[in-house]
């Protein structure tokens, strides 16, 4: 099984960068169409607006309705909740009397789920209660199957970066570690926001960044006099583990 992660994609119109913005993700998509073997699905780790409106969601989808295999998208802080549910994929487990977005996706040989990390006042991460309560019954349907996290903020700390911790503070983390120390079956946790290739652990399950497909909000140390283009994550799972690659497009 192959997961392509694709993140921040930043569509804005408002933005003078909106022409290179727009050429980035046309040239993702069509190097994902070109994959052999073709991915099972892509994951967008948020942020595929900015400022979610849906003219803007419109002009994404315009290339983003392109990609041949289903696409699932968790929210970014630059993201509105409700026009995911209207434009993209979801899946199973949307609770309707809650106003977070998290859902599992059950069909494939490894689960995904994807967890709603926003934070009602700030553009940093931030989980809860409500959130691991909900999270913790889906993992309960699925004990034995392998699974992995999908979600927009990274919980662990990128010392290279010069916004090196992307939560709110440590404890609303502890939410998420306490349902992971109870559930052995998540193998993986894919995260964005950080426009940049970060390889980390949370309560040692293996967690990454994938870079921004936004090539002018890149994060990266690349050097001087180096074109920077356009990046995404390929995961494949070989039935024990996964083995990650950056795709350059
Ligand atoms: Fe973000």
């Amino acid at each position: 099984m192959i997961i392509a992660q694709i993140s921040d994609s930043h569509i804005d119109p408002q933005s003078a960068q909106l022409k290179h913005r727009l050429e980035d993700l046309r040239r993702v998509v069509d190097s994902l169409n070109h994959l052999d073997p073709a991915p099972d699905m892509v994951i967008h780790t948020g942020d595929v607006v900015h400022n979610g409106s849906q003219e803007k969601y419109d002009l994404a989808l315009s290339i983003l309705s392109d990609i041949h295999v289903p696409l699932h998208v968790c929210p970014g802080n630059r993201d509105d909740r409700h026009l995911i549910v209207k434009n993209f994929l979801t899946g199973k487990n949307i609770a309707v009397d809650s106003p977070f977005l998290q859902y599992s996706i059950d069909q494939y040989p490894v689960r995904l789920v994807a967890l709603d990390t926003l934070s009602a006042t700030t553009n940093m991460g931030d989980y809860c209660q409500q959130r691991a309560d909900a999270l913790r019954e889906m993992l309960a349907q699925e004990p034995n199957k392998p699974t992995v996290l999908f979600m927009h903020h990274p919980p662990f700390e990128i010392v290279e970066s010069i916004y090196p911790f992307q939560f709110e503070n440590w404890e609303t983390i502890d939410y998420l570690t306490q349902v992971l120390k109870e559930n052995t079956q998540v193998m993986q946790i894919f995260c964005g926001h950080t426009h940049r290739n970060v390889k980390s652990q949370l309560v040692g399950i293996p967690a990454s960044t994938v870079p921004s497909v936004a090539v002018d909000l890149r994060l990266d140390d690349v050097p001087k006099g180096t074109t920077v283009k356009p990046a995404y994550h390929l995961h494949q799972f070989d039935g024990i583990q996964f083995n990650s690659q950056t795709v350059v497009c």
